[in-house]
């Protein structure tokens, strides 16, 4: 159930009137500092405007263990480059539908979505709903309907390349960043995201068994890559929920770093109350709490990504 909407969502977010609005008095007050680190935040963010990629770029947020960090990944990473001016698109593949939730994107059976698209009943562009909090910011939602994909798909034409197909549709759009969130499988509907972009990025939970089940992704990715799409390649990894008081979490994140190198992001997002809670109000943790820790890593994290177009780990256009 989503909770009742909440009319003051976070005192963290108030902004004072003044010109410069961080020279307030009520500074003073824990609440005060609090809001004045959120106004700095978001002046800060919407100040430093990131620079487009050279090309478009996709990525599949993929792994598939549950609860792992892909949508809460893909919908914060995606807020925070549109935040900083970039044209992003979120591409919601999950039948449970948490990244149009999680982006405050309506999603009831019968709304235009990521299912009609594959099955080839619309466009991708018929199924683009605006955030209603940033105008750079897009969703194709998914209905509970995308649950019977996965067997629909199967006796479809091209079954593998239904979304890229439908993507190159989009051009007019212009987006600069597209994340599709994948469910936690690696079925048809996960092998339609992989070939439809050249990045993928894998969020890795800070937590026992973290490992356990990529090196079945990483086979599969190359399968795709050596069948169907040449231009794969996982080119980004996200240590998510991160708690710094446990031992483990810190041997995951080493781990991983040995395993992964240079593609794990040095940003690594904490494990943090208000990022679980920003959802249920439909919410990114940039809107919900803008000055929080979890915002903050997320801004880190989407400027990593973005600087790293310009490196070698930038994939090709879709
Ligand atoms: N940094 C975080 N701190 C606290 N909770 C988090 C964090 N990231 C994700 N969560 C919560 O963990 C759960 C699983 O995250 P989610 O992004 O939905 O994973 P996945 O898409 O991989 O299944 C969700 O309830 C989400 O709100
Ligand atoms: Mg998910």
């Amino acid at each position: 159930m989503r909770p009742a909407a909440k009319p003051n969502v976070s005192r963290e977010t108030w902004l004072p009137p003044a010109e410069e609005p961080w020279k307030n008095p009520a500074a003073d007050t824990p609440i005060g500092a609090e809001a004045e680190r959120a106004v700095r935040l978001l002046h800060n963010a919407k100040g430093s405007q990131l620079p487009r990629p050279p090309h478009q770029r996709v990525f599949t947020i993929a792994n598939q263990k549950g609860g792992v960090g892909k949508t809460t990944t893909a919908v914060n990473v995606a807020a925070a480059l549109a935040l900083q001016g970039l044209r992003t698109l979120v591409i919601d593949l999950d039948p449970q539908g948490n990244a149009s939730t999680a982006l405050g994107i309506e999603h009831r059976p019968g709304t235009p979505s990521s299912y009609e698209v594959l099955i080839g009943e619309i466009t991708l562009q018929e199924a683009l709903q605006q955030s209603p909090y940033n105008e750079r910011l897009y969703c194709v939602p998914a209905t509970i309907d995308l649950a019977g994909a996965e067997i629909e798909l199967v006796s479809m034409v091209a079954r593998e390349g239904r979304l890229r197909n439908a993507l190159a549709s989009l051009q007019e759009y212009d987006f600069d960043y597209v994340f599709i969130d994948c469910p936690p499988s690696l079925g048809l509907l996960t092998i339609n995201a992989l070939v439809a972009a050249p990045e993928v990025l894998i969020p890795i939970q800070c937590e026992y068994y973290a490992l356990e089940g990529v090196g079945q992704l990483l086979r599969n990715i190359e399968m795709v890559k050596s069948h169907l799409n040449p231009h794969l390649e996982v080119t980004t990894v996200v240590l998510t929920m991160y708690d710094g008081r446990t031992k483990l979490a810190d041997q995951v994140a080493d781990d991983v770093r040995s395993h992964f190198g240079a593609k794990v992001l040095r940003t690594v997002i904490p494990r943090s109350v208000k990022v679980s809670e920003a959802p249920g109000y439909g919410m990114t943790i940039l809107e919900y709490d803008p000055g929080s820790r979890g915002a903050m890593s997320y801004l880190d994290a989407s400027r990593e990504i973005a600087e790293r177009a310009d490196s070698g780990t930038k994939g090709q256009q879709a």
